[in-house]
């Protein structure tokens, strides 16, 4: 249920009567009262007419009562909406008894493509494939338990010309050699070797030409070898996305490669609708509005000038067929803002061509970089991009680390899981918590911090309550839902802190439903830090098992409560809870 809609649906009628046409009451949660509308102050100049009267008359048409909300008109035109105790608590029971917390399976599923991670064969992941992989993954995770069918398409770099000179090299180190190097996760070693190379010897440069002439030509030693270094690859990103704790598996690739028989017909079919126009040699598709710093028309180039096809020729294909093969209606791609423009003018073909059209849609998810301490894109102190599973792995020995300094006590293995936990929790919550668009520091001492909008934060908080609940005698297995010993008890409010946490609580399904539209899951994770903080403040003032037996059930309803959403919030997230930390 999602109070904020329910009230502006409510409200919304009112407001359209008084103003003479449709309003967004523009109802948020309030300092003041339990929530706020705002929109008469915005309609004031409009209607020529002083905010606090048409607030008023807005009340005079609304029907509110009859869902425990009064309404009365404060400052200088605001709305205060208060629900009565009474409803708020009913509706928090409600929430308790749902297993889904409120949050309703969608009405309409859809087939959703996302397409994330996509590292390149035989190159280091990166920090942007990291970001790729975190968000992609979180979408997967709230898609999916929103009932939607979600496709995950690993987009693998895994053609193109430099696999002449990869090739290559695997054939001077001899295969055994190669497949040791690669699988060790030392792939930039391995390019950046095959790269010296082909900068510095002219035969060697003839010898990967051929190769690339012989791959594409379909030859089976070349094909094999191939096959050889795509396979390491892949062995190895699977072990980093285990490390980092995501569902991507080895079903979920599907390199460049596999929409190799669709690109002549993907430029056929431009051609054939008038699409294509030679530029330089090279067959390109000027889609509308695209213009470069000159003013002129910019390519997108299906077709180069040696007769290959590149990275847009096989994105429409691919979109081809997430639509049609994969009956895809929404196409998320999980990509780097560097690689904007080429969405949008690769989806602004698709639309020219008629195969992205409504209802479909495409989205390019984009997002910034990881910036060090300095400011600066994140390198390493040599200057090199930083390996990812450095990365990884020096934040799960912190967090273990910053465990045992904590609790002494704790054996090895109880540290360890610990660790992981909290060192990825807290890697892919400091990108998830911020907006994706913009770039962020990569700062340990913040991330890891029990305080502040940090996983740790959350999982403590978490932990915290897990532990009262423990002690109450109320739950049973560590992972299992919290079932409270007397789930149907009254709720009372006897102070403020218990009320606001009550009303962050009904917040869950509103914030949900905005996430599955936009994809912005730094609203998720601001709203459990709301949660989490609302929380605090509760137990600071609320002593739970020592109130009495009324308020001791409210109390641990409450409790139980807030963590079983902290935990689901925390799960689509990516991000694992631990009943003890
Ligand atoms: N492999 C590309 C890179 O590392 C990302 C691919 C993204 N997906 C796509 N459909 N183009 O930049």
């Amino acid at each position: 249920m999602d109070l904020e809609k329910l009230l502006s649906d409510r409200l919304a009628p009112a407001f359209a009567a008084v103003a003479g046409g449709p309003v967004d009451p523009l109802v948020r949660r309030s300092g003041r009262a339990d929530f706020q509308s705002d929109a008469a102050l915005a309609l004031a100049r409009r209607l020529g007419r002083p905010p606090r009267d048409i607030a008023g008359a807005v009340l005079a048409h609304a029907v509110l009562d009859d869902i425990g909300v009064s309404a009365e008109v404060s400052g200088p035109g605001f709305i205060n909406l208060t629900l009565a105790d009474r409803a708020l608590a009913d509706l928090v029971a409600g929430l308790a008894g749902d297993a889904r917390l409120g949050v309703p399976s969608t009405a309409t599923p859809q087939t959703v493509v996302v397409d994330y991670s996509a590292p390149n064969v035989a190159k280091e992941m990166h920090v942007g494939h990291l970001r790729s992989t975190v968000i992609g993954d979180a979408a997967v995770r709230l898609l999916t338990w929103l009932g939607h069918r979600v496709v995950r398409v690993n987009h693998l770099g895994d053609w193109g010309t430099p696999f002449g000179m990869l090739i290559e090299h695997l054939i001077d180190l001899g295969e055994a050699e190669a497949a040791q190097h690669l699988s060790m996760g030392d792939l930039d070693t391995f390019y950046r070797a095959a790269r010296v190379k082909f900068d510095e010897d002219e035969a060697f440069r003839e010898r990967s030409r051929l190769r690339v002439v012989a791959l594409q030509g379909g030859d089976e030693r070349t094909r094999r070898l191939w096959r050889l270094l795509v396979t390491q690859s892949e062995r190895y990103f699977l072990t980093v996305y285990d490390l980092l704790d995501v569902g991507l598996s080895g079903d979920d690739f599907r390199g460049e490669s596999a929409y190799n028989h669709l690109l002549a017909g993907v430029v056929d079919d431009l051609d054939r609708l008038g699409l294509l126009r030679p530029s330089g040699g090279a067959e390109c598709v000027f889609p509308p509005g695209f213009t470069g710093r000159d003013g002129a028309p910019l390519p997108l180039i299906v077709r180069k000038s040696d007769g290959g096809y590149g990275y847009p020729a096989t994105d429409l294909a691919a979109l081809r067929q997430r639509v049609g093969e994969l009956g895809a209606t929404r196409l998320l791609y999980v990509v780097g803002l560097p690689q904007r423009q080429h969405f949008a003018m690769v989806f602004a073909v698709a639309e020219a061509a008629g195969w992205l059209r409504p209802p479909v849609r495409a989205e390019h998810l984009g997002f910034g970089s990881i910036l060090g301490a300095d400011g600066r894109m994140l390198r390493s102190r040599a200057g090199e991009s930083v390996k990812l599973v450095g990365l990884l792995e020096e934040a799960v020995a912190r967090a273990t680390d910053l465990a045992r300094s904590r609790n002494p006590d704790l054996d090895a293995e109880a540290a360890a899981e610990i660790g992981r936990a909290v060192g990825i929790g807290a890697i892919k919550y400091a990108d998830l918590s911020v907006d994706r668009t913009k770039d962020y520091v990569l700062d340990w001492e913040r991330m890891l911090a029990l305080d502040g909008n940090t996983a740790p934060y959350l999982q403590y908080a978490y932990a915290r309550i897990r532990s009262v609940l423990r002690r109450a005698g109320t739950a049973a297995q560590p992972d299992a839902p919290i079932v409270l010993a007397r789930p149907d008890a009254p709720i009372v409010f006897a102070q403020p802190a218990e009320r606001a946490l009550a009303v962050e609580l009904l917040g869950f399904a509103g914030v949900v439903g905005e996430v599955e539209r936009s994809l912005e899951l730094h609203q998720l994770a601001g709203y459990l830090h709301r949660l989490a903080t609302a929380f605090s403040a509760f137990y600071e003032r609320c002593p739970v098992l020592r109130a009495s037996d009324e308020l001791r059930e409210s109390r641990l309803l409450l409790a139980g409560l807030t963590a079983r959403t902290l935990r689901q919030g925390l799960d689509l997230l990516g991000i694992r809870t631990l009943a003890r930390m």
